[in-house]
């Protein structure tokens, strides 16, 4: 059996797909997510296509205050030999900060920050003594900027990135460790988010498929911005005034 690699958020979207590819490279996995029969049927397709990847699952709400205890206690409990740790689950809600329920948003905060930071406290003795061991913190182009109508997402994702770089210096040598920022992407977070309608989500997605793919091949870089009309987009949110940036991003995001 290969080495695990736990992926939060595995039930769909980027981490279901970060699933699909670790597989197909032989790794084994560790898929947590609150869905149980969509992790299930992903663990099972798996393991019906690759005989020697074996898929272990956790059904798990990551915005409890106890979370990163839980999947500490599984991988302890199943004895896991840790390969990589893939800090994908998250999630936004468009609205005016004022309008929209302060408990949805802690619980943002929770799910985009706590745990990731948290998890990779609890994990990190454990992949340092692993050869290759990676860790990917899935971040978002609104990591640069600040984002008016998203304010509270926005402001969870700058964490991730700023969280990510500082590790990634004190981990060199021990630990890849980069923080992806994809743009729009085809998942479903543009429907939970309420941004569906966005012309960001109707004219500029990326698939998911490529997100990953390149997520994977550039992990060992501090930052990974998959898509070039996103590294421009990420480029100009760091040279034009701030002024600028927050006003188009609020026109964006009405
Ligand atoms: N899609 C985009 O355009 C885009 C762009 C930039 C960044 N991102 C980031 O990419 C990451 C993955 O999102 P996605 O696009 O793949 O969206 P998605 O399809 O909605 O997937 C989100 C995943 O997070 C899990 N999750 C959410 N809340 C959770 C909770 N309380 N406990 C446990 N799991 C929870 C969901 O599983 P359950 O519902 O089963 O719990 C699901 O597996 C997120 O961090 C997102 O911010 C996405």
């Amino acid at each position: 059996m290969g080495k695990v690699v736990v992926i939060t958020g595995a039930s769909s979207g980027l981490g279901e797909e970060f699933a699909y590819q670790l597989a197909e490279q032989g790794a084994s996995l560790l898929l947590i997510a609150r869905r149980s029969s969509k992790l299930q049927s992903i663990a099972q397709q798996i393991m019906t296509k690759y005989a020697h990847v074996k898929v272990y699952v956790l059904v798990l709400d990551l915005s409890v205050d106890d979370a990163s205890e839980h999947v500490l206690n599984y991988i302890e409990t199943h004895q896991l030999s840790l390969q990589g740790l893939i800090n994908n689950a998250g999630f936004g809600a468009r609205g005016y900060f004022e309008s929209l329920e302060l408990t949805l948003q802690q619980q943002m905060l929770q799910v985009n920050i706590h745990i990731l930071m948290s998890l990779t406290h609890c994990l990190i003795a454990q992949l340092k003594s692993q050869e290759n061991a990676f860790i990917i913190n899935v971040a978002s182009t609104a990591a640069f900027q600040a984002g008016p109508n998203l304010a509270v997402y926005y402001a969870s994702k700058a964490f991730v990135l700023s969280f990510s770089q500082a590790l990634y210096e004190e981990l060199k040598g021990d630990i890849k460790i980069s923080a992806l920022c994809p743009g729009a992407t085809r998942t479903e977070f543009a429907d939970i988010a309420g941004m569906s309608d966005l012309l960001l989500f109707k004219l500029r997605v990326m698939k998911k498929e490529d997100v990953v793919r390149y997520a994977l091949k550039y992990r060992h870089k501090a930052i990974v911005i998959p898509g070039l009309m996103n590294k421009i987009g990420a480029s100009l949110a760091q040279i034009l005034p701030a002024s600028w940036v927050r006003k188009i991003a609020f026109q964006i995001q009405k």
